[in-house]
């Protein structure tokens, strides 16, 4: 990648990741060329934040496809129109089926509202609050055919309080979200975080373990 990577975005919902994206980017931290933010659901209110941030948008509605293979396909070619170095899930709450996935073998992103490889799926704050962790909080990482299961690359901790019901503890880690995918996504941007398929590497070395963003030390991260 010699210019600016480019980037599609992925989004179903509200679209708050995608927020913490543009304003990086806004800010200069974030040295990539925003292609597309695509949704799967029509009106879906990241693609205003996007439009506000004169980006193109697209709808490729999963309901109008009969399977899943039908739509994977129709959702590559909308990305693949945009020939993006870089795919990021911000909020995209469907299944992507194997041939997507290996179609994009290396540059596919996502956040996960947990700390990986705990509680993969849906309701992830509830379920936390459930099982009486103390820690729960998000992970940003590639994407393989394994539901929630590609290597871990930056996570962020929060503590859970005892009082906490699921909303209060999703905007906690929300708030953490937020910081952790533009690092992520610059430091792929940078060259600096690169996939195989297989193993991770962060400064060309192969990263064995997500790395930790530390609540109160940014600049420990972002060097
Ligand atoms: C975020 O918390 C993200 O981690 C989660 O959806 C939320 C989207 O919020 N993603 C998943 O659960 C993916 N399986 P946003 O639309 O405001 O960014």
């Amino acid at each position: 990648m010699t210019s600016a990577p480019g980037v599609v975005v992925l989004v179903s919902g509200r679209g708050s990741n995608l927020q913490a994206l543009l304003d990086a980017h806004q800010r200069g931290e974030l040295p990539v060329r925003f292609r597309a933010v695509i949704s799967n659901r029509p009106g879906a209110p990241a693609l205003e934040r996007a439009a506000a941030a004169g980006i193109a948008t697209e709808t490729v509605d999963h309901r109008g496809f009969e399977d899943q293979g039908a739509f994977d396909r129709a959702l590559m070619t909308a990305i693949d129109r945009h020939a993006p170095d870089l795919i990021v899930l911000a909020g995209f709450m469907r299944i992507l089926g194997d041939g997507f996935i290996a179609h994009y073998r290396d540059r596919l992103l996502n956040i996960h509202p947990s700390l990986l490889p705990e509680f993969r799926g849906l309701h992830t704050h509830r379920r936390a609050i459930e099982a009486g962790v103390r820690e729960h909080g998000a992970t940003v990482h590639f994407v393989t055919a394994e539901l929630d299961g590609g290597p871990a690359v930056l996570q962020a901790r929060v503590p859970v309080h005892p009082e906490d019901d699921a909303e209060r503890l999703a905007e906690r880690v929300r708030a953490r979200e937020h910081r952790i995918y533009p690092l992520a996504v610059r430091w792929f941007a940078e060259g600096r975080l690169r996939f195989d398929g297989t193993t991770v590497f962060f400064d060309g070395e192969p990263l064995e373990q997500p790395l930790v963003d530390p609540p109160e030390s940014r600049d420990a991260l972002v060097t």
